[in-house]
């Protein structure tokens, strides 16, 4: 598949509508939404306040990226207030399997996600257990850093792994995508793109976000 999912992190927050309206008109499929607690990532974005406004001007999925601690408190939550996916950091909790049921009990589309510090075997006895995994490729925490090269092997690790086991898990990756990579990585096997930078600091968003999703995938 491929799937663009840009980052509202990125977003000018003092015209949001605007910025929304732009990816309501764009061939955006996603709007990933990425919450900060100053805790788990040396950062603090925004939490529930602005799901409303999020899920009142964008008519798009809201695929919520957690990078906080004791997600296990706030997934329902999130789920409540019109997440389309909730992700989480498997290296945040102990056992990831009560909190996917959590979001699972909700009728929400799940997420595990890891650092590039993680090893990504680790997600591996997870791949049958959600519908999606994220594969950091920059530290998260801020916007407008440098991919991580290292990253393409390991979505060809991962997506090796899902199409052994017949599995329809899809891979999404996170952070420095631009122009630049985004044909590789979809060539290596992700099936869903975020970009923050790459598509709310272009000239031309709307043509930014067609691009992206117009790179070739040879699945
Ligand atoms: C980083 C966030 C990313 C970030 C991506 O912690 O998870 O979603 O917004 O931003 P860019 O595309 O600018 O790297
Ligand atoms: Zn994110």
């Amino acid at each position: 598949m491929r799937i663009i999912a840009p980052s509202v992190l990125s977003a000018d927050f003092g015209h949001l509508a605007e910025d929304l309206d732009m990816i309501n008109r764009s061939e955006a499929d996603w709007l990933h939404v990425d919450v900060m607690d100053g805790t788990f990532v040396p950062n603090i974005s925004f939490g529930f306040p602005l799901m409303k406004p999020f899920k009142q001007y964008c008519n798009k999925p809201l695929d919520v990226h957690l990078m906080i601690v004791h997600p296990e408190r706030y997934v329902e939550r999130f789920c409540d207030v019109g997440a389309w996916s909730v992700g989480f950091h498997l290296e945040a909790v102990d056992d990831p399997m009560p909190i996917l049921e959590l979001i699972k009990a909700k009728g929400v589309r799940t997420c595990l996600t890891i650092n590039p510090d993680i090893d990504v075997k680790r997600l591996v006895p997870y791949l049958d257990k959600v519908d999606m995994v994220l594969l950091m490729s920059v530290f998260a925490g801020f916007g407008g850093q440098k991919f991580i090269p290292e990253t393409m092997d390991k979505i060809r690790f991962i997506k090796a792994e899902i199409a052994r086991r017949g599995l329809n898990t899809l891979i999404e990756i996170d952070g420095g995508v631009n122009r630049e990579n985004a044909h590789a990585l979809f060539d290596a096997g992700a099936d869903a793109l975020v970009a923050g930078s790459a598509v709310f600091g272009a000239k031309d968003p709307i043509e930014t976000i067609h691009f992206l999703k117009s790179q070739n995938n040879i699945l």
